[in-house]
C-alpha cells in the first residue's frame, strides 16, 4: 500500500493496531504486538500515544514482544532499545510493565541461548503474535536478521552487518562505540505472526524494497521471506515505493 508520505502512512497503520487491539478487548482477549525499533516507527507511535491520550486508546490487553536489542547494552543507557521504546511508547500509555518484553542485554554470554529459548517459548504460550510490526535495513535485514539468516532462524545472538554498524554509528557517536552484536527475534517467528507490516519511507529504501517485493526469495534478502507469508502488507510512500 502506498501513501503519498510516511505521515499519512504511520497515521493509517496506528489506526489497524488500535482497531485490531480494540477487537481483542471486546473479545476480553489479550493482543500479542511484535514492535519495531529504528527512525521508521516513530510516526506510529506517537500515534498510538495520540490516540491513548484524546481518544482512550487502552493497551491494558496489550502484551509486546520487541524485535531486538544490541548486544552487549545496559537498559539505562540512551542508547538502549529499551529506552528508545520507553521514551516513545510505553511511558506515554497504559501497557502493564509486566506485559512488555525487550531482549536483555545484559546477560551473560552463557544464558543467551536459553533466554532466547524461553523468549520464544512465552511468545508461543500466549498462542503467536498477533501483528509484527516491521521496519527495514538497507540490506534487506528485519529485526536484526542480517543477509544469510535462514528462514527458520530461531532467536538469537548475531553479530550486526558492517553496514547496519555504519547506519548505528551516528547514535552511538562513532563506529567505535557501535555495538558488533545483537540479539534479534528469528525469522521464524516474525514468519508465524499472524499479520506482517512492514513500512519503509524515503528514497534510501526504495533498491531494497524492489528488491523485497519483486526479487526472488533469497536469505541475501531477509525482507524477501514475507513474500511467503500469507498476510503481510508492506506500508510504503512515494519515494520508497519508487523503483517498484
Ligand atoms: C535497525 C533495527 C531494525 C530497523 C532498522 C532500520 O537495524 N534493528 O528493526 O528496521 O534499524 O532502521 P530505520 O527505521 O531507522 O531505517
Amino acid at each position: 500500500v502506498i501513501f503519498d508520505n510516511s505521515f499519512n502512512a504511520s497515521k493509517a497503520v496506528a489506526k489497524e493496531i488500535a482497531k485490531l487491539i480494540e477487537l481483542k478487548q471486546s473479545q476480553n482477549q489479550h493482543c500479542v504486538l511484535g514492535l519495531a525499533t529504528g527512525s521508521t516507527p516513530k510516526g506510529v507511535y506517537s500515534e498510538l500515544v495520540r490516540m491513548h491520550k484524546n481518544e482512550g486508546l487502552s493497551f491494558k490487553n496489550v502484551i509486546s514482544f520487541n524485535l531486538d536489542e544490541y548486544y552487549p547494552m545496559n537498559p539505562d543507557s540512551v542508547h538502549s532499545y529499551v529506552h528508545f521504546m520507553k521514551k516513545l511508547l510505553f511511558d506515554h500509555v497504559d501497557i502493564k510493565p509486566e506485559n512488555i518484553h525487550i531482549p536483555d542485554g545484559t546477560l551473560v554470554k552463557e544464558k543467551i541461548s536459553e533466554y532466547c529459548n524461553n523468549y520464544e517459548s512465552k511468545i508461543e504460550s500466549l498462542g503467536g503474535i498477533d501483528l509484527q510490526l516491521l521496519g527495514i535495513g538497507g540490506n534487506g535485514h528485519i529485526g536484526f536478521n542480517e543477509s544469510g539468516s535462514l528462514q527458520n532462524s530461531k532467536t538469537r545472538l548475531v553479530a550486526l552487518d558492517h553496514i547496519t554498524r555504519v547506519a548505528a554509528s551516528k547514535e552511538f557517536s562513532g563506529l567505535s562505540n557501535t555495538p558488533r552484536t545483537a540479539i534479534t527475534l528469528g525469522v521464524k517467528k516474525i514468519m508465524e505472526a499472524k499479520r506482517v507490516i512492514l513500512m519503509a519511507w524515503g528514497e534510501g529504501k526504495s533498491n531494497i524494497i524492489k528488491a523485497s517485493v519483486e526479487g526472488p526469495v533469497t536469505n541475501q534478502v531477509p525482507a524477501s521471506f514475507l513474500q511467503e507469508h500469507n498476510n503481510t502488507t508492506f506500508v510504503l510512500d512515494e519515494s520508497s515505493s519508487s523503483e517498484l
